[in-house]
């Protein structure tokens, strides 16, 4: 599962053979070294980019196979691909992951074992790094349920063996670049990773058991991992949660993972995340189309899964908890029922009036309980929370919401930076006119507020259940799976606010 290839990075100097990648910018202007091979062999590049009508827009590939060369005489290539930069360069570090994204792709898909890059253009270490990002993040694959005949069979890109072994990429600024790659980005790429191969988990796979089992495994990283069972989620006064679960065969946990990077004294970030790890609705029951897709619930979990496993492996300067609610929503004889007030941690009250309003009801406890036990300095969840967050923003935001500007304008800034996206969205103070459409003729609050506006009435109803923590909620319905393919992401589950919170991390706390 999800061999990638070597990324190395080396100063410049053309190898004689195998296959190498030059970039051209706009109007075909021919790096160096492309332009050195240009010149002593008959302007075999020239000739193919007119042949071709290659304009060199940006992550546009042109490949010329077995070119004859003649000058450097030992020198056999077995193909020269001219990737297009577009504008004069490509300028940011998103560009180049892209970039190599493409790339990754094409070489993919000829099933290209190696390749040397030459990048000639750029000096920015940051970038060189990204490109060998990019390349490594587009050869995700999930494919362990595809028997090897059915891998052989298929046409599909996404599914076929394929061999990339080892990419060389070449530049000055080569030493800078792999220290980043090593000590910045991989850690980020495995965490992406851990937390696609979580999405893209089947229900009766991972279920809460098994996901709580998976969890404990981390410690091995060096994470401090807690895991509550149902008996302590009892003690604890979780019923809000533990209601979700009621259905369920399998247990229902709270799992807690820790790493400490920083002074003791020092406050934690806390992550929290939603994990159903499938949800049918319960006793109000979704309807059939689509809800295979309910697999996916968990992805809130999932992002902090991998980001914790990222904050480990790259030994991140500071304190972080992560702390994520599994539990499974199924109709059954003990299922909660419309109607069902429980109690949840706070002590607040909450009348259960649609059973497919479920994800709130976890992160209630959650965060009331992360806020108690750990007095973090920021606490933000993530959460598939809601279907109007993907008819208000589409595919191409998450939804936020922010008690607190600054904590906002650190994640839409993050957000920017990642292009893992968020676009703010209304939060009124409690008692304001979207608060009060939770309020419950028989409770202190309902778990639905009507018709208009649910992603925001979902947000209030989790404001509810924070005190005077700068906290953020990121509803990631829309981004987390059955997500828009990318140049680096062609996977269901995206693995979604791994790189945007470990930006933030890294931005606003280790600098
Ligand atoms: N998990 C869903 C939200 C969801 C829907 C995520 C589609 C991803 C794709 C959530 O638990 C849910 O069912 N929300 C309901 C809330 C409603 C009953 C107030 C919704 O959005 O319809
Ligand atoms: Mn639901
Ligand atoms: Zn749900």
């Amino acid at each position: 599962m999800n061999k990638t290839a070597k990324i190395n990075f080396e100063k410049i100097s053309l190898p004689n053979s195998g296959t190498i990648v030059l970039f051209t910018t706009k109007s075909n202007k021919l790096s160096d070294t492309a332009k050195e091979l240009d010149t002593n062999n008959n302007k075999f590049i020239t000739k193919a980019i007119k042949a071709a009508d290659f304009k060199s827009a940006k992550s546009s590939i042109l490949e010329i196979i077995s070119p004859t060369i003649t000058e450097p005489k030992t020198a056999k290539y077995d193909r020269i691909i001219l990737v297009g930069l577009g504008e004069n360069k490509a300028h940011t570090k998103l560009d180049w992951r892209n970039l190599g994204g493409s790339l990754a792709a094409h070489l993919l898909a000829k099933n290209i074992e190696s390749a040397t890059v030459l990048v000639e253009t750029e000096t920015d270490p940051e970038f060189i790094a990204n490109l060998g990002h990019g390349i490594t993040l587009r050869q995700y694959k999930f494919d362990k349920y595809k028997t090897s005949a059915q891998k052989d069979q298929s046409k599909e890109e996404e599914t076929k063996e394929t061999n990339l072994q080892k990419v060389a990429i070449q530049s000055e600024e080569a030493t800078a670049a792999k220290k980043l790659f090593t000590n910045s980005l991989s850690p980020v790429q495995h965490g992406v990773f851990a937390a696609r191969d979580l999405v893209n988990e089947p229900g009766n796979i991972l279920g809460p058991n098994e996901y709580a089992k998976r969890i404990k495994a981390l410690s091995s990283l060096g994470l401090g991992i807690k895991v509550l069972t149902d008996k302590e989620l009892k003690t604890e006064k979780m019923n809000s949660l533990l209601s979700v679960g009621e259905g369920s065969r399998q247990g229902s946990y709270l799992a807690i993972m820790e790493w400490k990077g920083a002074a003791k004294t020092e406050q934690p970030l806390a992550i929290i995340g939603k994990g159903v790890t499938f949800d049918t609705g319960g006793i109000s029951i979704k309807g059939a189309g689509g809800m295979e897709d309910m697999k996916g619930d968990m992805g809130g979990s999932a992002t902090v899964v991998g980001l914790m496993q990222t904050l480990a492996k790259r030994k991140a300067k500071i304190n972080a908890v992560g702390v994520v609610g599994l539990v499974e929503n199924m109709p059954d004889g003990q299922a909660t029922r419309p109607g069902d007030i429980v109690t949840s941690k706070s002590g607040q009250t909450i009348e259960v009036i649609n059973t497919d309003a479920e994800g709130r009801l976890v992160l209630a406890d959650a965060l009331w309980y992360t806020q108690e036990k750990f007095n973090p300095k920021y606490m933000i969840n993530l959460a598939t929370l809601t279907g109007a967050i993907m008819v208000a923003l589409g595919k191409e935001y998450a939804g936020l919401f922010s008690n607190n500007d600054e904590l906002a304008e650190m994640l839409v800034a993050s957000g920017k930076d990642t292009g893992e996206q968020v676009w703010r969205m209304p939060l009124g103070e409690l008692g304001s006119s979207y608060d009060k459409l939770i309020n419950s003729t028989f409770a202190d609050m309902k778990n639905t507020g009507g018709r208009w506006g649910g992603a925001i009435t979902a947000a209030q109803f989790l404001q509810r259940f924070v005190n005077e923590t700068p906290w953020a909620h990121i509803d990631i319905a829309g981004v987390a799976m059955a997500s828009n393919k990318s140049p680096i992401n062609q996977s269901w589950g995206s693995g979604y606010g791994v790189d945007l919170l470990n930006n933030w991390i890294e931005e606003n706390f280790e600098k």
